[in-house]
This record gives C-alpha cells, structure tokens and sequence, in this order.
C-alpha cells in the first residue's frame, strides 16, 4: 500500500508557484536569443520537469543529464554523469532540475561538473529537499517541499525502478503479513 504525502493537486499548486518564482528571477536575465538552460536530471526529474517547464513563461533551452546514484533497493551507489557535447552551457544561465535532493551528493557532484563549464549563473531547483540527510554541502534555491527522513516514491520516483508513474507522493507502508 502506498500512503499519499502530497497529493496531485498539492504538487500542482506548487508546481505553479515555483514556475513563478523562476520566471521573476530569470526575467531580467534571459530572452529568445539567450534563454535559460534547464537541465533536469534523468530519470527521476522527467515528470517534475514536464510539469514545471509548461508553466515557466521565460525562454528556455532543456538538455536533458543522465545520473544514477541509486542501483537496486535504497542505498546510495556511484554516479554515473551523461551531459551531451553539444549542450553549449558556456556563458549561460544554468538551471539544473532534480526531483530531490537528499544527501546532497549527486547535486554537488553535477554542479562542480557544470561550473567547469563556464555558466553564468548556476541554481537547482528541486521538488523535493531532505536536508536533514545532507552530507554535501547544497543549496537548494527554488524548493517544492522540504521533507524529513522517509523514501518517497510517485511523480517521477522510483523504488528499484517501479512507481514512477504515480501522480502523486507516497510512501510505502509496511507490509504486515
Ligand atoms: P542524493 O545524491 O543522495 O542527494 O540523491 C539524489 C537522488 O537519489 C535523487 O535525485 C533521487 O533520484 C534519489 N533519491 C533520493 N531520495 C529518494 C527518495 O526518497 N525516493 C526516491 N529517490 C530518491
Ligand atoms: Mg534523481
């Protein structure tokens, strides 16, 4: 069984919310010339970033990074970071897209490789933040919720590659037989 913690409605209602902060911010900042880049990691951020993307009115490039930290089960793996050659992230507004952030580890991992880039500007926006779990120094800049210690699945999420596909978050519950 899987118990509800944010429901559709709740993750849309701030869905939007952060949509708008991300336009104020980067307004001044980007136009069609020079758009923002948004940089969702795969696969846990694909549902977040199609959601979030429809309601940011700034121009935007999206190119997609590859990173797994977590094999089977729960624990923490290595990182295996994928960013396309052709992405051009010298020089631009870098926006990098996680459904959540929890020790911190593949976020800081992924933006000491984007700052060799050459950005200029570097932020995460994540649906999801756990700092209480923080073992590498992140700054979460444009948050969805803030969560304690629970593994969540749903919206994107993933327990051993299943449950992504719900529309809301939930935790699973004991089984009890
Ligand atoms: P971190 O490197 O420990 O911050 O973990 C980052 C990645 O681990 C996230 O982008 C997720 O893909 C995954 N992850 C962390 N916590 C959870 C969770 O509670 N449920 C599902 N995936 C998680
Ligand atoms: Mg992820």
């Amino acid at each position: 069984m899987v118990r509800i913690l944010y429901s559709e409605e709740e993750i849309a209602r701030q869905v939007q919310l952060l949509a708008g902060q991300i336009s104020a911010h980067y307004a001044p900042l980007v136009s069609i010339s020079y758009p923002l880049v948004v940089l969702p990691v795969l696969k846990g951020a694909f549902v977040f970033s199609s959601d979030l993307l429809r309601r940011v009115t700034v121009p935007l490039r999206v190119e997609f990074l590859r990173a797994s930290s977590y094999r089977e089960g729960t624990v923490s793996g290595g990182l295996e970071l994928d960013i396309p050659e052709t992405a051009f992230l010298s020089g631009h507004h870098l926006l990098l897209l996680e459904d959540i952030v929890d020790t911190g580890r593949t976020a800081s991992q992924i933006l000491a490789t984007l700052k060799g880039c050459g950005p200029a500007s570097l932020q995460i926006c994540a649906l999801l933040d756990k700092p209480s779990r923080r073992v590498a120094p992140v700054e979460v800049h444009f948050r969805g919720f803030t969560i304690a210690d629970r593994f969540v699945i749903g919206y994107g999420m993933d327990l051993a590659e299943r449950y992504r596909e719900l529309p809301y978050v939930g935790e699973l519950e004991e089984c009890t037989f």
